[in-house]
């Protein structure tokens, strides 16, 4: 292998079989096939895109993504039984190329308590599976399922066997998350020197997060000579997750001289597209915190640290949010804001220094950020053209709201009722669901024909009696706008926060006109 090649980390995608064993609902072959073209742009080298004898959904789906990959490899997931590894073979026999990948556990709890064999066996079943694996493709993989508490003699024992039976890949998984990060770099460490014919294979690690270690196991991992980490997107998979495939990427992209060198082929920018499909269609949705996708991984809140980004991004940013695909502006506005952000956004926005009074503007942006939590764009411009009662007002109230809806045969129709101005109107309408219906109807009656692009629902407080909360982002004229609504009625609640939105829009609106009559005055003054 040439120098580079020692150095090239091979990246296996288990999203749609580790990652998806642990959804409350399995995907369609169609939702696995979209997340498998998603990961082979990503730059993935190997997907396991499920376990073909689990179920025929999921042996088609495996099929259907074998045949459609053209760089990535397929590989589907066997127990050391014949009839899985026949299974796998089935499903992937017509692509070029495809792996095996077929496991037994090695540790004494799971041989003795589990399998109920000795560890003579379970080498003896792995050998013939392997053997039988080869048959088929020349890409094994076997892994020896909860090598983290597998006493060392028998995992380099597994290993050796393994390998001779002619696996070209083998697995030590931490199957429950069990290991700390010097301890699992250990274990590598010693296969490395002790299993003399480690060098014909290339070894993985599969990590689990139960106790937080995951992405700094698989990491130390490969500083002790292991070239394959599995992952997930999102960190998904049985209980606390897998190894963040995001997170292991940047790792080494961003400290490539720390690693010596490493390096994967997954493409950065894609990262946050991929989180997103794959949040979306799992419907898992990624914590804010999540290291590298969550929403708040870019962001910064405090005054010193939006003060320290404005001056030089580096101060408070490792990573650009651009550089893994986000797009959005990173410094959320809040009452913990600096008078420098509140500037530097007016700036960005198109206001010089002498068209506003900063003093006053930040003053007033304190006071409604006291009340509103986040400030947007849109709010801070208001505050340049409206005086403090006009900040307040709001053009559309929710007068009454009815919703007919469940049952079969029966339409989603809803009636509502709103003061707009200083009027009342009524307006029914029917939908797809009944938010969609009462959506449809607060549309007609605003006559703000925005679209819908995020929705969500959380709870705010427990019990019977909880109140649930609604928050929308919708698009009017290419600009986002957010809304939040709060009853103990959901329905009222996404009526409530849609009309908030339209508030929003509609003071927008109002802000464009007085610029567009302030720009008009200003070239008649010109002119004259
Ligand atoms: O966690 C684990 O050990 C696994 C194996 C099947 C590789 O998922
Ligand atoms: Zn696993």
């Amino acid at each position: 292998m040439s120098d580079i090649d020692k150095n090239r980390v091979i990246i296996f995608d288990t999203t749609l079989r580790d990652g998806e064993q642990a959804l409350q609902q399995s995907l369609n072959e169609k939702q696995k096939l979209q997340i498998a073209l998603m990961l082979e742009q990503l730059g993935v080298d190997v997907i396991e895109a499920g376990f073909p004898i689990s179920s025929p959904g999921d042996f088609n789906a495996v099929r259907l993504i074998g045949e459609n990959l053209t760089r990535t490899i397929p590989c589907g997931l066997s127990r050391c039984v014949d009839k899985d590894i026949d299974a796998v073979y089935e499903a992937l026999k017509n692509c070029a190329r495809f792996r095996i990948h077929t496991f037994i556990a090695t540790s004494d709890i799971h041989v003795q308590d589990k399998l109920r064999k000795s560890f003579d066996d379970i080498v003896a079943m792995a050998v013939n599976s392997v053997k039988r694996a080869r048959n088929y493709t020349d890409d094994v993989e076997f892994s020896c399922e909860d090598a983290g508490r597998t006493p060392i003699d028998h995992l380099c024992r597994m290993v050796e066997a393994a390998i001779n039976a002619g696996a070209t890949t083998v697995n030590i998984p931490d199957t429950v998350g069990y290991t700390i990060p010097s301890e699992f770099g250990g274990i590598i460490n010693t296969l490395m020197n002790r299993v003399p014919n480690i060098d014909k294979a290339v070894i993985s690690v599969h990590c689990h997060n139960d106790l937080g270690m995951a992405t700094g196991n698989s990491l130390v991992a490969l500083q002790n000579g292991a070239r394959q980490v599995e992952v997930c997107v999102n960190g998904l998979g049985e209980r606390a997750g897998n190894t963040s495939l995001e997170e292991v990427a940047m790792a080494l992209h961003v400290r490539k001289e720390y690693f010596g060198g490493l390096y994967t082929n997954i493409v950065p920018t894609n990262i946050a597209r991929a989180s997103q499909m794959v949040a979306g269609i799992c419907n898992e949705k990624v914590p804010p915190h999540k290291a590298i996708v969550g929403s708040n991984a870019f962001a910064h809140s405090s005054g010193i640290h939006q003060d320290g980004v404005l001056k030089n991004r580096s101060t408070y940013e490792i990573i650009t949010p651009e550089s893994v695909g986000f797009k959005d502006n990173n410094l959320h506005m809040t009452a913990r804001s600096g008078r420098h952000m509140i500037k530097s956004r007016l700036n960005a926005l198109g206001y010089s220094d002498d068209t506003f009074n900063l003093d006053e503007v930040y003053k007033r942006f304190l006071e409604l950020a006291d009340k509103k939590g986040q400030v947007f764009d849109y709010d801070l411009e208001a505050l340049l053209f409206f005086t403090h009662d006009m900040e307040e007002k709001t053009q559309f109230e929710l007068d009454n709201l009815n919703v007919i809806c469940g049952g079969k045969g029966v339409i989603p129709t809803a009636s509502v009722r709103m003061k707009i101005g200083d009027q009342v109107y009524t307006e029914s309408g029917t939908g797809d669901g009944p938010v969609d219906a009462v959506f449809n109807c607060i549309t007609r009656l605003t006559k703000i024909d925005c679209k819908l692009v995020d929705y969500n629902i959380s709870a705010t407080t427990e019990g019977m009696n909880a109140q649930g909360q609604v928050d929308v982002d919708v698009m009017y004229h290419n600009r986002k706008y957010h809304g939040k609504g709060l009853s103990t009625d959901v329905i009222e609640s996404s009526a409530l926060a849609l009309i908030h939105a339209c508030n929003s829009i509609y003071r927008t609106q109002i802000v464009e006109d007085k610029k567009a009559e302030e720009q008009a005055n200003h070239q008649v003054h010109m002119s004259v």
